[in-house]
């Protein structure tokens, strides 16, 4: 389905001023683009210090917003490649007056630009795109070149945690974390059977649950 571009985009990204960081698309070609550094200076981003996760993917930013609510020593980087669907996300925020959530509008491809290797605490991955057809292999969020580049973001340690409801796309990131020798410490085939304390659900999550579908979740260390 195709969105609408939303009514003063440009002028409600720019409201929201020192909480979001639009990637600069001049280099087309996304591995280059990575290479040209702009690296966040964390310090600077949240000087009242703390663990530093990210989500991937934030869609509308639900769970960001409602993480950091419940976490303020916690610092959050939400990451989203639709500008679209990231202003809500933002707008949620400024409207919280949440100080630990910073937003980037870029593809996970050009993560490496900026945000600086060994640098972040946890990964979240909520409700990845599971791109089923073959060709879209290499879209995939838990795809190996993807782990490739969590783990160097990632602290010695860190973790990925990710849920999602498509047991194929699953199964497909528990091989692939496998594939590049990352620990899998947990695995959870029907989350509403084994809740755990803390979870936050996210939009695609209500949505799923409603429909009576199973949610899997796996924690990974890299
Ligand atoms: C199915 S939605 C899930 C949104 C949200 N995490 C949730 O659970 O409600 C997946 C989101 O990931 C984003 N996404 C997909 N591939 C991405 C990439 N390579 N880089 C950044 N975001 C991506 C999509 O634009 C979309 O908003």
């Amino acid at each position: 389905m195709r969105m609408h571009k939303k009514s003063h985009l440009e002028e409600r990204l720019d409201a929201c001023g020192p909480i979001l960081t639009v990637a600069d698309l001049a280099q087309k070609n996304m591995k280059l683009a990575a290479m040209e550094r702009r690296l966040f200076d964390l310090q600077a981003l949240f000087p009242q210090g703390g663990p530093v996760h990210l989500e991937v993917g934030c869609g509308k930013g639900g769970f960001v917003n409602q993480m950091a609510a419940m976490h303020p020593s916690v610092n959050f980087i939400a990451v989203e490649k639709i500008s679209n669907v990231m202003i809500e996300a933002c707008e949620e925020c400024l409207k919280r007056g949440l100080n630990n959530v910073h937003f980037l509008i870029c593809a996970a491809e050009v993560l490496p630009k900026y945000i600086p290797e060994g640098s972040i605490d946890r990964i979240y991955l909520n409700f990845s795109n599971p791109l089923p057809k073959q060709g879209f292999v290499k879209q995939r969020l838990t795809n190996p070149r993807f782990l490739r580049i969590y783990r160097a973001l990632l602290k010695e340690g860190g973790e990925i945690w990710q849920k999602t409801d498509d047991e194929d796309f699953f199964n497909y990131s528990l091989l692939s974390y496998e594939e590049e020798g990352m620990r899998v410490l947990s695995v959870c085939r029907d989350l509403a059977a084994q809740p755990f304390e803390g979870n936050v659900i996210t939009e695609h999550e209500r949505r799923f649950m409603a429909e009576g579908k199973k949610i899997f979740r796996a924690v990974v260390r890299v």
